[in-house]
């Protein structure tokens, strides 16, 4: 399968594995990357120069290109990682939620390819304003932190009619019938976490992973409850989507009550050491129902390049 974002990049699935703090590091992308597909890993907001450089060495491991993701808020308060991560052969930076602009300027002066997630048209306007090389339509469905506001298939429209830029899409594409999908409306590639988050190479506990096996098609819910229990100081635009919870179910609608009551908070860091998950979080999106076994990443890369052989129904 061949696309702008295929060409561009010198890979040969249009997947980017998207980037997942505490799920997504360099093992996970270079397994990606080493398969086809672009992998990325999730630069979380305590990362350490050292932590990235030594991430980005194991990523570029496979001899392929691969990318490192941030949390623009997060650099707001420690620029230091995008520092790490302008010293290393990185291929793509992405920057979301927050003021991307400049970090994305400088990574672009850096030589480095750049996107954010956008979540509305305005983002879109932003995004393409700042210059980035590609844009990640990023709908509601989608697991882990964004806005909750437009889903994957208007979004992918309305960017593609607003913005003069390439488009990603993500947000509930998790298999190759997604993928054929979104090319066939203009995507030049998808940008996939949850259908990853079983794999054997990423960092996510095997208890949340068999959570996530057992997980139907309404069981993911959005809001502020896990960023509140974490102390989490997310844009509040920025909620995230996660398997419904005991500890969701308590506090939603009690968000205000939760960020005062230390007895509370300290019970979910309890739960989040030991694995608890009645209580700690399981970022996923709505994709999560079609997770049903652990596998490898090069097998979840093989599973989306038959999106090339898909014949619309
Ligand atoms: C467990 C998890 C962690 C995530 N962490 C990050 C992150 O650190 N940085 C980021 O830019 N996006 C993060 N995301 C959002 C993804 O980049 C992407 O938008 C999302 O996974 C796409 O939708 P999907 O999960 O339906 O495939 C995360 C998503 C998940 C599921």
């Amino acid at each position: 399968m061949s696309t702008w974002l295929t060409d561009t990049l010198g890979i040969e699935v249009p997947l980017v594995q998207a980037p997942m703090a505490r799920v997504s590091e360099g093992v996970m992308a270079a397994a990606v990357s080493a398969a086809g597909g672009l992998g990325m890993v999730g630069v979380g907001p305590t990362a350490s120069r050292e932590w990235v450089h030594e991430q980005a060495r194991t990523a570029g491991g496979a001899g392929a290109p691969y990318g490192l993701g941030f949390m623009a808020w997060a650099l707001e308060r420690d620029p230091r990682p995008l520092e790490a991560a302008l010293e290393t052969d990185t291929a793509l930076v992405s920057v979301s939620f927050g003021a991307f602009e400049e970090p994305l300027r400088r990574a672009k002066a850096a030589g480095k390819l750049v996107t954010t997630q956008v979540g509305n048209v305005a983002e879109a306007r932003r995004a393409e304003q700042a210059g980035v090389d590609l844009v990640v339509a990023r709908g509601r469905e989608a697991g882990g932190h964004g806005r909750d506001e437009v889903s994957t298939l208007p979004l992918l429209q309305l960017v593609r009619a607003a913005a003069d830029v390439p488009v990603v899409a993500a947000g509930g594409i998790a298999n190759a019938d997604g993928l054929a999908a979104v090319l066939a409306g203009g995507a030049v590639g998808a940008w996939v976490g949850t259908a990853f988050l079983c794999c054997r190479e990423s960092v996510f506990p095997a208890a949340a992973r068999q959570r996530l096996i057992a997980a139907d098609d309404t069981a993911t819910v959005y809001g502020r409850v896990f960023d509140v229990a974490q102390r989490a100081p997310w844009p509040r635009e920025y909620g995230g989507r996660a398997l419904r919870n005991r500890f969701f179910d308590e506090w939603v609608g009690h968000e205000d009550e939760l960020e005062a009551d230390t007895e509370a908070l300290a019970r979910y860091d309890a739960a989040a050491r030991e694995g608890d998950f009645d209580v700690a979080v399981v970022y996923a999106g709505q994709g999560a129902a079609l997770l049903t076994e652990e596998t490898a990443a090069a097998d979840v890369v093989a599973s989306f390049a038959r999106a090339g052989t898909v014949t619309p129904g």
